[in-house]
């Protein structure tokens, strides 16, 4: 069967890296499934591999995309958790989504009720799991501060945590977010600078923050440690800003705090399937609930990839670029 998508022949510009090119499916082994293609996102990761500025880069030439959904249209002898017709997210990395099929093993698919619609169900995996990992363990009525609050990550942080009774102090760089941050369930809503500091300061005066989620780096990750409260914890799990840590010794000595750094995609490797398949399931039953909802730039077929990966690097998007994929 022919399988048609993106493909990355070197790291650089995409302009003069990516085409759209059709090649022949592999034939399916035992234990993997063949699935075609509905949507898949495009996150700051992919721009990162397509620039070859990323922690883990393929072999080329490669198949791009992250995560995405579609629904199973041949299942393997040897497969038994996967029937033909699922609708399944993919575990990321396991092959590139930005394609109208792909085969991928049964171990890397996870099903999904099909009434979530495309586009959600294409952003189920990274952003989502990410944000429910990092925030896993915080009781009820404990505190989760936040830069970059706007991201997908961020979003769903803000909306999981308020489900888990978990309240947020989140900071964004622009403030006509604030008023849509906090209808999504944010508690606490500032800009990310000196006044948004001494802001958020003072809703902690009684407080006892002790988590802190970094996707931006410098001074930004500084305010948020800087708030948290005596054994806190700074985690790392982007780099927006591109710009390093620089850590005040008495941040470590006076106030004992932790800085660690989180990768979805280390989880997601060493889980164990079910443990995997559950988290997708909670994240699954919150879609469909309306409890956990991502925000959609535009959409795009694979064709139109130039013109989405120019959307997709530019500041101040509404929500994420997708592909919506079919045939
Ligand atoms: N470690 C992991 O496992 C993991 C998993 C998922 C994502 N990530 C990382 O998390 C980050 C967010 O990913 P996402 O998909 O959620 O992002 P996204 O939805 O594409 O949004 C990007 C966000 O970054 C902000 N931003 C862009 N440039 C910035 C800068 N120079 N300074 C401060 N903020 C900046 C944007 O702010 P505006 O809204 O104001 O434009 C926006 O909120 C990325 O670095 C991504 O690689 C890591």
């Amino acid at each position: 069967m022919a399988v048609q998508g993106l493909l990355l022949e070197a790291f650089g510009k995409f302009e003069d890296t990516i085409s759209l090119k059709t090649w022949d499916a592999p034939p399916l082994q035992p234990w993997e499934v063949m699935i075609q293609v509905e949507g898949s996102p495009v996150n700051p990761a992919d721009l990162n591999i397509i620039e070859g500025k990323y922690g883990r880069l393929p072999n080329l030439p490669a198949t791009l995309g992250n995560e995405g959904t579609g629904c199973v249209i041949q299942v393997g002898t040897g497969c038994s958790r996967v029937k033909l017709e699922d609708t399944v997210v993919v575990r990321p990395g396991a092959q590139g989504m930005w394609v109208n099929r792909t085969v991928v093993k049964e171990t890397d698919c996870f099903v999904v009720p099909n009434d979530i619609p495309i586009t959600q169900r294409a952003m189920l995996v990274i952003n989502p799991i990410t944000a429910f990992k990092m925030i896993e363990g915080v009781r009820s009525g404990g505190w989760v501060i936040q830069n970059a609050a706007n991201s997908a990550v961020g979003r769903s942080v803000v909306q999981l945590a308020k489900a888990q009774g978990v309240r947020s102090i989140n900071f964004v760089r622009r403030p006509e977010l604030i008023e849509e941050l906090k209808k999504d369930g944010a508690d606490h809503v500032f800009l990310d600078d000196e006044a948004g500091f001494v802001a958020a300061k003072e809703v902690l005066r009684h407080e006892q923050p002790l988590l802190g989620l970094n996707a931006v780096g410098g001074e930004s990750a500084l305010r948020v440690a800087n708030l948290l409260a005596l054994g806190g914890k700074l985690v790392t799990y982007g780099a927006m800003g591109r710009v390093p840590l620089k850590i005040p010794n008495g941040l470590l000595i006076f106030k004992n705090l932790s800085f660690t750094g989180f990768w979805v995609t280390a989880w997601l490797t060493t889980a164990p399937v079910e443990e995997v398949q559950k988290v997708v399931s909670t994240i699954s039953t919150m879609m469909l609930s309306g409890a956990l909802t991502l925000s959609i730039q535009r959409t795009f077929h694979l064709n139109e990839f130039a013109q989405a990966l120019v959307e997709a690097g530019k500041s101040g998007r509404r929500g994420k670029i997708v592909f919506v994929i079919g045939g």
